[in-house]
C-alpha cells in the first residue's frame, strides 16, 4: 500500500500558495483493510476514509465512468489494482492531477506542471465531460487565478462549449451551483467567473437573468460603457475593491437584473427601477437557494439603490431624512453594506468621478448618519 499527496494541495503548493486541504490517494489497499488500520469510512459513493489522527481525507485509488444522464449513472472502481496514473486520468485540469510520493518526487503523467508554468487551465481526457459542475470549477479557478495570469486553455473552452449545449448542466442542482458561486465571490477577481461562463456559453443555462443583460443598452449619459452586462461586472469589480463580503458582491452583482426584464424605454431617469428590479433576483435567489441574509441585501439594494444616487446630491440633512425611510436603516451594519452596494454601483461607470453627486463625502455622511452621528447642514 502506497499513500501519495494528490491535486490542489500539490498545485497551490508549486504555486506558493498556503492553506489548501490536504487530500490524500492510497494505492493497492482496501476498504477493509483501511478500517483495519483505524481509518473511518466518510463516502457514500466513493471509498474515501479519514486519517484516525489527522483527520485528513485517504481516497482508495479509483477509476470512473458515466454510465447515464446527469448525475444518475456512475461506475466507480475501485480495487487494489488500479494505479496512480489511472486515478490521476480521472480528475478535472492537468494541474489538478499531480501526485508526491512519500520521498518527494512528483508523478505528473498529464503535463500539469508544464501547464502550470503556461498558466493554463487544460483538461486531462475527455472524460472531463462526464461532469458539468467543472465549467463552474474552471471559472472559478479563471478567477481564483487571475491575477497569477492563468487562462482557459482554447481545446478545455471548446469542451465547455459543447458541454453548454449538450444541456447537461441542467442536471446540476442549485446547491452545487450557489457552493462555486460563493467560493468565487471570495475572490477578487470573481467578474472573471461569469465572464468565462459567458464565453463558454454555460451563463445562459445557469443564470439566464444575467446573461440576458450583455446587449442591453444603458442611458448614455449616466453609463459611458453602455451596456448593461458590462457595467454590472465593473459594479461586481467595485464591489471587490470595496469589501470582502460575498453578500454585498452579490448584491451588486444582481442590483440590475430587472433591466433584463424591461424595455429601456421603461426605464427614463431609473424611474420605476424598484418595482422591475425584484422580480428576477427573487426568481433567481429562489431557484440558486441562495441564504438569505445575501437574497436581502441584493433585494434591499436593487430596490432602493437609486433612492441613495438621488439623495447623495442632497444636502447631508435631507439626505438624512431620505435615508430614513430605509428599515435597514436601523440596523448599522445592514445599513453599511446597503450603502457599500450603492457605492460599487456610482463607482461601476466608466466616468465616476465626473459624476458631482456621488463624492465620496456624501456617502461618508451617509455612514456617519447610519452610526447615529449628527450630521451638519
Ligand atoms: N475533482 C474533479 N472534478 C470535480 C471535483 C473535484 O476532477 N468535479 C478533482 C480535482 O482533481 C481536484 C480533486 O478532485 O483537485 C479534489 O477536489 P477539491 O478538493 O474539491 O478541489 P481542489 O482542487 O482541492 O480545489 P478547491 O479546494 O479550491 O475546490
Amino acid at each position: 500500500m502506497n499513500t501519495y499527496l494528490v491535486g490542489g494541495a500539490i498545485r497551490d503548493e508549486m504555486l506558493g500558495l498556503k492553506g489548501a486541504d490536504k487530500d490524500w490517494v492510497v494505492v493497492g489497499s482496501t476498504p477493509e483493510a483501511m478500517i483495519s488500520l483505524g481509518y473511518t469510512p466518510v463516502g457514500k459513493d466513493f471509498p474515501v476514509f479519514l486519517h484516525p489522527k489527522s483527520g485528513q481525507e485517504y481516497a482508495l485509488a479509483r477509476t470512473e465512468r458515466k454510465s447515464g444522464k446527469g448525475y444518475t449513472g456512475f461506475v466507480v472502481h475501485a480495487a487494489p489494482d488500479v494505479t496512480l496514473e489511472e486515478d490521476l486520468q480521472r480528475r478535472d485540469l492537468t494541474i489538478n492531477a499531480m501526485a508526491r510520493a512519500d520521498d518527494g518526487t512528483l508523478i505528473d503523467p498529464y503535463g500539469g506542471a508544464r501547464d502550470l508554468d503556461a498558466r493554463l487551465l487544460r483538461h486531462v481526457s475527455p472524460a472531463f465531460s462526464e461532469d458539468p459542475l467543472r465549467i463552474l470549477r474552471v471559472a472559478r479557478f479563471a478567477a481564483r487565478f487571475h491575477a497569477q495570469g492563468f487562462e482557459v486553455a482554447a481545446e478545455t473552452m471548446t469542451l465547455m462549449r459543447d458541454m453548454s449545449q449538450s444541456g447537461e448542466l441542467q442536471a446540476l442542482t442549485p446547491e452545487r451551483i450557489w457552493q462555486e458561486m460563493h467560493k468565487t465571490l471570495q475572490h477578487d477577481d470573481c467578474p472573471v467567473f461569469f465572464e468565462v461562463l459567458r464565453e463558454c456559453g454555460a451563463l445562459k443555462e445557469i443564470m439566464p437573468e444575467l446573461d440576458r443583460l450583455f446587449g442591453i443598452p444603458q442611458p448614455p449619459q449616466w453609463h459611458p460603457e453602455v451596456d448593461t452586462g458590462v457595467h454590472t461586472l465593473m459594479v461586481l469589480k467595485q464591489a471587490c475593491l470595496l469589501t470582502q463580503e460575498t453578500d454585498v458582491r452579490f448584491a451588486a452583482l444582481v442590483h440590475d437584473l430587472g433591466k433584463g426584464e424591461t424595455p429601456a424605454e421603461m426605464w427614463p431617469s431609473h424611474r420605476g427601477h424598484e418595482t422591475l428590479g425584484l422580480k428576477p433576483i427573487k426568481a433567481l435567489c429562489q431557484r440558486l437557494k441562495v441564504p438569505r441574509s445575501a437574497s436581502e441585501l441584493a433585494c434591499l439594494t436593487s430596490e432602493f439603490h437609486t433612492h441613495v444616487h438621488r439623495a447623495l446630491s442632497l444636502k447631508p440633512s435631507t439626505l438624512l431624512k431620505t435615508l430614513e425611510k430605509l428599515d435597514a436603516f436601523r440596523r448599522p451594519e445592514r445599513f453599511q453594506q446597503f450603502l457599500l452596494a450603492c457605492k460599487a454601483d456610482s463607482r461601476g461607470r466608466t466616468g465616476f468621478e465626473q459624476i458631482p453627486y456621488l463624492q465620496a463625502n456624501h456617502f461618508q455622511a451617509a455612514l456617519d448618519a447610519s452610526k447615529g452621528i449628527a450630521v451638519p447642514e
